[in-house]
């Protein structure tokens, strides 16, 4: 078998985002855009001493196109001289999964072929995301320095051979390189057996507690029958769409009240089971609802964070936790009471690696779903899923009554996201810059009973390698504890989404105005940040697209 070299050109706009390269299918498909993509990541990681001897851990959601990329980089990998790759059976690795392997096997990296929550599909979208030996996402200085390669190259390296079959467990060849084909979902189940009492969440489901997990046809179905239905003993039909599907089934694989709505409206029901949870594309997300109870994503990582003994690995309590900035403050207040540091970081998953290497956390999570601990270095649904499930065991109380008591002893953070999606990107720019731009004038400003006390641009100094990351959002804060976030997100695949985020406080001594109707407690808030950013004028929309 041969190495050959492929002559290509560069295309515009690889640029990785917050979590890896995401492009319709239809710009992924095009010869070589993925093998560019590829070549510029390796080239960008690739040690002094090449890649001999070392293990490259490789799935994805199952969305359409994984198929054709699986074999794409198989080769690739090989004529870079990769000693093994593991390979997850049928292409099925979910990110936290392939985290896991990567530390587990002590590979080099891993690449893992998904974009989320975003919809699959020939029409849909496609990912690639490059973990690190630690199990992370690739930090800024390695996508900065893919970006600047793809800009750049002229040509590729890929074996001439015949493709693998990813549904065979065991050992093949991509010519010396070993492709062994395995089931990620065992090394999983074990992981998680290692930190949640498996006995007494058994002793949960036997006691008659019920409930409904969505896989929303993405990765999470094989881990989640495995999980619930198998070691668990949770009935069979626990587990909703529970095999993955390349389109998923046609819907997004986004865990919310929206793309989840039918697990949303069963828990508002009277038929309701006791607890409901989904995940998303590659199951990194969670969507946590109990019985008439939605849980804010922010308030869940609160949660977790406050009732964390109950599982055993964290029966020793927390060394500190992290939050993405624009995420409510409510685990703030929580870190407070246990005297632990809480950490504010950029949004993205990145951005928490390097302190729980260093040990100074040990949960961190995101308002958009987002909920882990130090088991390994991205987000897992499923983890969240277990440890809310330990809780319920312990507590043996509903889950509103749960979030009840939490808000009654912390105070509540009310908190909502406005996205305006595929809005035109100078408009979006201009945006951005027009609030930045009042910035001085704002500070001191009295607008009805809210006075601005501070707005700023958010830098991000890492205190563990120095770096800094400038950009990361504009804040307005005002005296009371409320704020008003904006930000461009990083993952849309159509013009520029802006993504507003607005949280006021209320404290434990105004319990009369908690678990108001969320959008009415934020109303006035609302009202001045479309002033703030005179949305409506530069983008042409009255509304959002989307509030979760
Ligand atoms: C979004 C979320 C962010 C998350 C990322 C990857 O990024 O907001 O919290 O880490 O997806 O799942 P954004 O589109 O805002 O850049
Ligand atoms: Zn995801």
């Amino acid at each position: 078998m041969i190495i050959q070299t492929i002559d290509t050109t560069p295309f515009s706009g690889q640029k990785p985002g917050t979590s890896g390269l995401r492009k319709k299918v239809t710009e992924f498909a095009q010869p070589h855009y993925l093998a560019n993509f590829v070549a510029c990541i390796f080239a960008a990681v690739k040690p002094a001493e090449g890649f001999a001897g070392k293990t490259l851990v490789l799935g994805g959601d199952g969305r359409y196109f994984n198929p054709e990329a699986l074999q794409i980089i198989l080769k690739m990998a090989a004529a870079q001289g990769f000693a093994r790759v593991l390979l997850a059976q049928n292409g099925i690795l979910s990110t936290p999964a392939a985290s896991h392997l990567i530390r587990l096997n002590q590979a080099f990296g891993g690449l893992v072929l998904s974009a989320s929550h975003n919809e699959g599909g020939p029409n849909g979208d496609f990912g690639i995301k490059f973990n690190c030996a630690n199990g992370g996402p690739a930090p800024e200085k390695i996508t900065d320095a893919i970006y600047a390669l793809t800009t750049s190259i002229t040509s590729y390296q890929i074996m001439d051979a015949p493709d693998v079959d990813p549904s065979q467990l065991g050992r093949q060849f991509v010519g010396e390189m070993v492709v062994e084909v395995i089931d990620s979902v065992v090394d999983y189940v074990a992981l998680m057996e290692q930190l949640f009492d498996f006995e007494a969440l058994r002793g949960l489901f036997a006691s008659g507690f019920t409930m409904k997990f969505d896989a929303m046809s993405a990765v999470t179905g094989p881990y989640a029958h495995a999980i619930f239905e198998n070691a668990l003993g949770a009935p069979l039909g626990t587990v909703l769409n529970g095999k993955p599907l390349p389109d998923f089934g046609g819907h997004h694989p986004d865990p919310n009240i929206v793309h989840a709505k039918a697990l949303y409206d069963l828990m508002m029901s009277e038929h309701a089971p006791d607890f409901g949870a989904a995940s998303d594309g590659d199951g990194d997300r969670n969507l946590i609802i109990g019985k008439g109870m939605f849980v804010a994503p922010s308030d869940s990582l609160a949660l977790l964070a406050a009732n964390a003994t109950c599982a055993p690995a964290y029966a020793k309590g927390l060394a500190g936790v992290a939050r993405s900035m624009p995420t409510s403050m409510a685990v703030d207040r929580v870190a407070e009471k246990l005297g632990v540091p809480c950490f504010e970081t950029p949004t993205g998953w990145k951005f928490f690696g390097n302190l729980l290497d260093a040990g100074q956390i040990t949960f961190c999570g995101e308002e958009s779903a987002g909920a882990s601990s130090d088991h390994i270095r991205e987000k897992d649904g499923l983890w969240a899923v277990l440890l809310w499930l330990s809780i319920l065991a312990v507590r043996r109380q509903s889950v509103r009554d749960i979030v009840l008591a939490h808000w009654a002893i912390y105070g509540q953070n009310y908190y909502t996201r406005h996205d305006y999606e595929a809005v035109d990107t100078q408009a979006a720019n201009q945006v951005m810059q027009h609030i930045e731009s009042q910035f001085s004038a704002l500070v001191g400003q009295q607008f009805g009973s809210l006075t601005v006390s501070a707005a700023d641009n958010f830098s991000y100094h890492d205190s563990i390698d120095g770096s800094v990351s400038h950009n990361q959002g504009l804040r307005i804060a005002f005296e009371c504890g409320s704020r008003i976030v904006y930000r461009l997100s990083g993952t849309g695949t159509s013009g520029a989404t802006i993504r507003i985020y607005i949280e006021r406080f209320e404290s434990t001594q105004n319990q009369a105005r908690h678990n108001l109707e969320t959008q009415a407690a934020l109303a006035d808030l609302i009202a001045l940040a479309r002033q703030f950013s005179n949305i409506q004028a530069l983008t042409g929309r009255a509304e959002p697209s989307a509030i979760t």
